[in-house]
C-alpha cells in the first residue's frame, strides 16, 4: 500500500487525488543493542535508507508530486544537497513530469547523481552553495511557475510527518526521545508536527524530547546566524540558512529539546559505529543524531529505561567515496588458497 493511502486521514488528500507511488514508508524500526549499552538508554533506528530512493525525502516526495499532478502541473524544480533531487527526479519520472535540479556544484555524493541524472532529470549544477542553489530555485519558481519541490513546499513537510506516525504505530506511543541530523531544518519540523497530531488523534500519550544536530562547521542554529561558507563532510546537511530555522526552533522549544553541534570527527566515528557494531549502513548526515546522543551520554543525560529513536535519514551507498576514504584497502593476493589462508592469519 502506498504511504498516502495508509495515512490518508492524516495528509491533505482527497480520494480523487492521483497517488504518485513507489511504495514509499513503511521502514524499519531496528533495536541497536550495542548502541544501547553505550548510550545508557533503549536506542532505536529508524532506517529511511530503506526507502524506494535511499533516504527520508521519498515520504515529502510523494505527497508533493501527487498534489502537483492533481493541479495541473507539468514540471517540478528543486535544490539539493543531492538527495531531495533523486526524490524528485524518482517521482518526476513515475509521473511523467518535466524534472529540473539545480546543484551545488562538487558537493553532491556519488550515488545522489547518478540516481538523479539515472532517472532523466535535468541537472543544473551552479557555482555556489545549497543556500544559493535554493535562491537560485525560488526565482525559476516563481518567474516560470514550475512547481518547487524542497521542503518549503508544504506537502513535502506534511508527507514527512509520516515518519512520526509509524515510530508511535510501532512503539505504541512517542518516544521519550527523538534524536537526527538538521540541515534545511525540514524534517524536524515535519516530525514535530507528526508526534502533535498523533497525540491530538489519541494515538499517543506523550510527545517526545527532539534533539536535533548539526554539523558543526554548518551550524546555523547552534551559531544563532547564518553561516556564509558551510563546511562539513556529512554534505547533505551543508546548509547555512536553512529555510525552516523557525519551525526548528519551535520544536526544539515546545518539546524541551535541543539543537546542538557535532564534529565531522564525531559524525565519521558514529557513521564507522553504526556500520561496524550495529551492521546498519547509512551516509555521513545520517549519523549526526547518532554522534549527538553519544557526545550526550558522555554527561549522563538519559536514564536506562529511556527510549531513543535516531532517524537515519539515508543509505550509506549514496556516498560510497566517505565509506571508502575510511575504509582500510583491501588485500590483493595470489588465487591460492593456502597463501590467502597466510595473509588472512587462518
Ligand atoms: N539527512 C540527509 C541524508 C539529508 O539528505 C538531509 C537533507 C538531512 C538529513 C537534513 O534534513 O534538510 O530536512 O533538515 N537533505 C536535503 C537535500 C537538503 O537536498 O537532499 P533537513
Amino acid at each position: 500500500m502506498s504511504l498516502i493511502e495508509k495515512y490518508a486521514a492524516y495528509l491533505p488528500v482527497t480520494p480523487d487525488t492521483p497517488i504518485v507511488s513507489l511504495s514509499e514508508g513503511d521502514t524499519p524500526l531496528l533495536p541497536a543493542p550495542r548502541l544501547s549499552e553505550l548510550v545508557g538508554a533503549k536506542v532505536f533506528l529508524k532506517f529511511e535508507g530503506a526507502n524506494p530512493t535511499g533516504s527520508f525525502k521519498d515520504r515529502g516526495m510523494t505527497l508533493a508530486v501527487s498534489k502537483a499532478v492533481e493541479s495541473g502541473a507539468t514540471a517540478i524544480i528543486c535544490a539539493s544537497t543531492g538527495n531531495t533531487a533523486a526524490s524528485a527526479a524518482a517521482y518526476a519520472a513515475r509521473a511523467g513530469l518535466r524534472c529540473i535540479v539545480v546543484l551545488p556544484e562538487g558537493k553532491v555524493a556519488l550515488g545522489k547523481l547518478a540516481h538523479v541524472s539515472h532517472c532523466g532529470a535535468e541537472v543544473a549544477t551552479v557555482r555556489g552553495n545549497f543556500d544559493q542553489a535554493l535562491e537560485v530555485v525560488r526565482f525559476l519558481s516563481d518567474e516560470y511557475g514550475l512547481e518547487l519541490v524542497n521542503s518549503v513546499n508544504p506537502f513535502r513537510i506534511e508527507g514527512q510527518a509520516t515518519g512520526a506516525y509509524e515510530v508511535v504505530d510501532a512503539l505504541s506511543d512517542a518516544p521519550a526521545y527523538q534524536a537526527m541530523p538538521v540541515g534545511n531544518a525540514g524534517n524536524i519540523t515535519a516530525y514535530w508536527k507528526g508526534y502533535q497530531r498523533y497525540r491530538e488523534a489519541g494515538r499517543s500519550q506523550r510527545l517526545p524530547v527532539m534533539l536535533g544536530f548539526q554539523a558543526a562547521g554548518a551550524a546555523p542554529i547552534v551559531a544563532g546566524h547564518p553561516i556564509e561558507n558551510p563546511e562539513t563532510v556529512a554534505s547533505a546537511i551543508r546548509i547555512g540558512n536553512p529555510a525552516s530555522w523557525k519551525e526548528a526552533e519551535t520544536a526544539r522549544d515546545e518539546s524541551g529539546g535541543l539543537i546542538e553541534a557535532v564534529t565531522d570527527e564525531e559524525i565519521l566515528s558514529a557513521y564507522r559505529l553504526l556500520a561496524s557494531r550495529e551492521g546498519v549502513f547509512c551516509e555521513p548526515a545520517s549519523a549526526a543524531g547518532v554522534a549527538g546522543i553519544l557526545k550526550l551520554a558522555a554527561k549522563q543525560f538519559f536514564s536506562p529505561e529511556d527510549s531513543v529513536v535516531c532517524i537515519l535519514t539515508g543509505h550509506g551507498l549514496k556516498d560510497p567515496d566517505s565509506a571508502l576514504a575510511s575504509a582500510p584497502e583491501p588485500l590483493l593476493l595470489d588465487a591460492d588458497g593456502p597463501s590467502v589462508a597466510r595473509a588472512l592469519k587462518l
